[in-house]
């Protein structure tokens, strides 16, 4: 896109947005940072000192919280709320009406009734790791750190860390799967080790014990053998070799 559409704001407020499309329903402060090629679409809200990547796409009505960041080529789908503190790493997509919640234990007012301000509590934030997906309608509550590649199913409810390629379900959300880089659940290896295998990439994953979750196997050997071998049969025929599990990192973490 190569466009720069008004935000809204006065002239004399609104910064010039190269190559950034802004339709004029959306609100996005002037102090907000959009990277190039991202689109802000219809009734969505950006607030103040967010700083956004390029090729980032914000959905209808969906909410950045004030100085949220987000790494470039972040999805944001419609009604979806961002709530600050959150960060979110490069590559993250957040599913409709998802809600990054920002206080553990809110209150509208004070134990005499009187209204809280922003001093009276203390803003807590939901991380999310490089290439991390969130399905429509999760909630996490934050503090909650949701790790690289993970994936949290549809209406799950997130209430503690998930490690890396995790896929988490349910209320609160627990591991029920392993997911690669592709988001399709992965499947033991073959060859006898705690390796797991992407059927759609044939990428091999391994444990990471700094993270309690996977990692891409960095045996260039095993992957390209089990790259080279037709999909379908993979796994099943060819014998990869022994994924390193000592010298492993996909260098995923946020
Ligand atoms: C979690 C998910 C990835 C699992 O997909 P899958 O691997 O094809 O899983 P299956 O449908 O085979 O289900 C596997 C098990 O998980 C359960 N399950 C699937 N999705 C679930 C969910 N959202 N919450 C709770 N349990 C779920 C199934 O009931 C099934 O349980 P069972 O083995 O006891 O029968 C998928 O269901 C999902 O929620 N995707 C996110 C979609 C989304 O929000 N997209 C956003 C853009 S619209």
């Amino acid at each position: 896109m190569n466009e720069t559409i008004s935000d809204g704001s006065s002239a004399d407020e609104t910064p010039e947005r190269e190559g950034v499309r802004i339709v004029d329903s959306a609100d996005v402060a002037p102090t907000a940072v959009i990277g190039e090629g991202s689109a802000i679409w219809h009734l969505a809200q950006v607030r103040e000192d967010a700083r956004l990547g390029r090729d980032c796409i914000v959905g209808r009505g969906a909410y950045i919280g004030s100085g949220v960041e987000m790494g470039d080529g972040c999805k944001v789908q419609n009604y979806a709320l961002v709530y600050e503190p959150a960060r979110l790493a490069a590559g993250v997509f957040v599913g409709p009406a998802v809600v990054f919640t920002n206080d553990h234990f809110p209150r509208a007012v004070n134990g005499d009734l009187s209204p809280k301000s922003a001093h009276d509590w203390e803003p807590v934030g939901v991380t999310c790791e490089q290439g991390a997906s969130i399905g429509a309608r999760a909630v996490c509550i934050a503090p909650v750190t949701i790790g690289a590649w993970a994936m949290v199913a549809a209406g799950a409810t997130v209430t503690r860390d998930v490690p890396p390629h995790a896929l988490v379900a349910g209320v609160p959300a627990r591991r029920i799967a392993w997911v690669g880089r592709a988001g399709r659940p992965l499947e033991p290896a073959s060859d006898g080790t705690d390796a797991w295998v992407c059927p759609e990439t044939g990428e091999w994953y391994v444990e990471d014990r700094m993270t309690g979750g996977l990692a891409l196997a960095q045996d260039a050997a095993a992957q390209r053998q089990y790259a080279d071998a037709p999909l379908a049969a993979a796994g099943e025929t060819q014998d990869p070799g022994q994924p390193q599990q000592d010298d492993t990192t996909d260098g995923a973490t946020a």
